[in-house]
């Protein structure tokens, strides 16, 4: 089949932090606040230009990202209105999409005075003067006192690049519909961002008006009270204070996300639940770039059978879309009932794969998708 021939494969760079993402004062133009993602643009562009040089076809490129890395897709299939099927590739996998729900121009000024606070200085004209070891140390300072899970500094609406809040941009299906999508999310995402000290209601909403610092406290309560309500008989699926904020952070971080995309390509989209023992946040990337390690990043045996079906799904959906022959078929079309492959554990003589409803087709994430930010 020729179009087996094969794949190339160009791995990025782009700044991160404060020299990716340097935060400013609202309205004011004195710094490019969304660096990182003109990085990423500047290598897809650079794809498209040279990489028939090396046996390439720039008519067939495929972006995968992780985490950041998924939501960095995101924000590249959005770029500049998202309308215009302008997007430098054709294909895009996002597993498990992170991204900080905010984060509009005078939110971010918040990280430029959180700057100017940490460092003593009055302006980038000064930053710009330091050598680059000071303002690492910056960098530093800013993230290492920031509150649990907290990045700091982000993707952010510059009007430019991101027009708006990315949910914002997927519930208007402001994003590039000529591309095709392989979105995925796996079953215990919030863990590693939640507090383990988490004991009271008071700790759950902290962690949300930290995140979201415009959050209205009538948006916090219905939160609160309505949609993770403080119910541990049974009826919710959490039966503490920690497993109910390990599920809001879930949601409201990366599988929201996951859904959001679904629907904003109308659920022609492709997708996997990786649900390997513990679930966690990027634990499927220790699958999808296997190459014969025994244990995943986490030190869990990995599972071999699924990992070879996982990267085949990638590899096809690469070189070949959902076409007839593609591995990713196996990964079925959304669609109205939110149709998704569930990788579990693999049996040696028997597939785990079962086609299930995506666990984040639900009113929480509608919640998250339309309520939180209309
Ligand atoms: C930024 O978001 C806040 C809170 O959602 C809102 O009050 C403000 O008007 C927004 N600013 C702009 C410029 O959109
Ligand atoms: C997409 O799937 C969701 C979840 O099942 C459903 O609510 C929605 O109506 C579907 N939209 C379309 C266009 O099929
Ligand atoms: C299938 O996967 C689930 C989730 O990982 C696991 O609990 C179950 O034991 C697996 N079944 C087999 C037959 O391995």
């Amino acid at each position: 089949m020729e179009d087996k021939g094969g794949m190339i494969v160009v791995t990025i760079n782009y700044r991160l932090g404060l020299f990716g993402f340097p935060p400013r004062k609202a309205g004011v133009r004195d710094v490019v606040s969304n660096a990182g993602l003109y990085d990423q643009r500047l290598a897809l562009d650079w794809v498209q230009e040279h990489i028939h040089r090396f046996g390439g076809d720039a008519g067939r490129v495929t972006v995968i990202g992780e985490s950041a890395g998924g939501g960095s897709v995101m924000a590249q299939l959005a770029a500049f209105g998202g309308e215009d099927a302008s997007s430098p590739f054709q294909r895009a996998i996002l597993q498990s999409p992170a991204m900080k729900p905010i984060i509009n121009d005078s939110q971010y000024e918040l990280v430029y005075d959180y700057l100017l606070e940490t460092s003593g200085l009055q302006s980038y004209e000064e930053l710009r003067n330091l050598p680059s070891k000071d303002v690492q140390a910056i960098n530093t300072a800013m993230v290492s006192n920031a509150a649990f899970a907290d990045t700091v500094f982000q993707l952010n609406v510059d009007g430019e690049f991101l027009r708006d809040i990315p949910v914002r941009l997927l519930m208007q299906n402001k994003i590039d519909q000529s591309v095709d999508i392989l979105v995925a999310h796996n079953s215990n995402e919030g863990i590693m961002f939640t507090d383990p000290r988490t004991e009271d209601d008071d700790t759950f909403r902290a962690y949300f008006a930290n995140l979201l610092p415009d959050l209205s406290s009538e948006k916090l309560d219905i939160m609160a009270t309505e949609i993770y309500p403080l119910d541990f008989s049974g009826t919710q699926p959490y039966k503490n204070h920690i497993e109910r904020l390990v599920l809001a952070v879930g949601d409201c971080l990366f599988d929201c996300y996951a859904f959001g995309m679904n629907l904003a390509y109308e659920n022609r989209t492709r997708g996997y639940l990786f649900d390997i023992c513990p679930g966690v946040h990027a634990q499927d990337a220790s699958y999808s770039l296997h190459d014969g390690e025994e244990t995943d990043y986490f030190g869990r045996p990995i599972d071999f059978l699924a990992a070879g079906a996982m990267k085949s799904w990638i590899v096809d959906f690469t070189l070949m879309g959902g076409r007839h022959g593609s591995a990713a078929r196996q990964l079925p079309i959304f669609g109205s009932t939110a149709r998704i492959l569930h990788v579990g554990k693999q049996d040696a003589t028997e597939s785990n794969f079962t086609v299930v409803k995506d666990p984040a087709a639900n009113p929480r994430c509608q919640f998250w998708l339309d309520g939180v930010f209309a």
